[in-house]
């Protein structure tokens, strides 16, 4: 299987480098009962694919509610730590680039939550994955997308140290923006007594406009946008959205 969108930085490294603390770092870093709740609403009980499923943050609760959920992800280290916490064998997953396969059938909900949309670095890719998306969808299907407002989204990450403090440690995360691609290069510095542990990632920002453009491309239009999981309406001082893309052609 070819993982590679860059020279040094794979599609899987990002996800492979956080698996061991994801659970304890970025549990609630989203709105894990909202999520469920609207994307469990939306599916009307039928199939439903997460993109970048991770280590089941937001898919094992769905799958508790009752939903058929299978999830993609590229890291074979997040979809370890899954399998571990899916103790009732809930989500079917598989391990794939989602810019670049998924999975046969059709689904009436797509989702991609917490930004992870951009987490492909390649323009090409983010085109790639939302064709992807396109083809599977059943023909009343929905693609959920949750991502920040880079203008009003006041941790964002461009350039610069920020710190925080663990039990165990001192985390710095280092940021700087390509100045030619637009893509942020992020490298999470662990410092405990196991000495340091270097933690990469990367991501390619786009705005609300520009997501909804690569959507139109691939035959998917705007149908809904909120600023959170509980369907708050979207304003011009909104930080985060959660946008609803159908088929052009339902
Ligand atoms: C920020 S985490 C989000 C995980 C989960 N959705 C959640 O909200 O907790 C991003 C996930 O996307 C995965 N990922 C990154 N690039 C990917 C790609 N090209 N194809 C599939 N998964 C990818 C990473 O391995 C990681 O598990």
């Amino acid at each position: 299987m070819e993982l590679s969108n860059s020279v040094n930085y794979l599609c899987s490294t990002y996800g492979d480098a956080f698996a061991d603390v994801y659970d304890d770092w970025y549990q609630q870093v989203t709105d894990v009962e909202g999520t469920v709740a609207l994307i469990s609403n939306l599916s009307e009980g039928l199939d439903v694919l997460e993109l970048g499923v991770g280590t089941g943050r937001l898919a094992l609760p769905i799958a508790a509610a009752g939903v058929p959920i299978t999830g993609v992800d590229s890291s074979s280290e997040m979809l370890k730590h899954l399998t571990a916490r899916d103790t009732s064998g809930l989500v079917t997953t598989h391990l794939a680039d989602m810019s670049r396969w998924l999975p046969a059938g059709q689904f009436k909900v797509i989702f991609c939550a917490y930004n992870t949309f951009f987490n492909l670095v390649d323009p090409d890719d983010q085109e790639k994955c939302l064709q992807l998306v396109s083809d599977h969808l059943t023909p009343d299907g929905l693609f959920v997308l949750e991502a920040f407002v880079p203008s009003n989204y006041s941790l964002l990450p461009t350039r610069g140290v920020e710190s925080r403090h663990t039990t165990e440690a001192t985390v710095l995360n280092i940021t700087v923006r390509e100045k030619v691609s637009g893509v942020v290069r992020g490298q999470s510095v662990q410092l405990g007594e196991a000495g340091p542990i270097l933690r990469p990632w990367r991501i390619l920002i786009k705005t609300p406009d520009e997501l909804d453009q690569i959507a139109a491309r691939h035959g998917l239009d705007l149908v809904e946008r909120w600023q959170d999981w509980h369907q708050r309406p979207f304003t011009s001082s909104s930080d985060h959205h959660v946008s609803v893309y159908a088929s052009a052609s339902s």
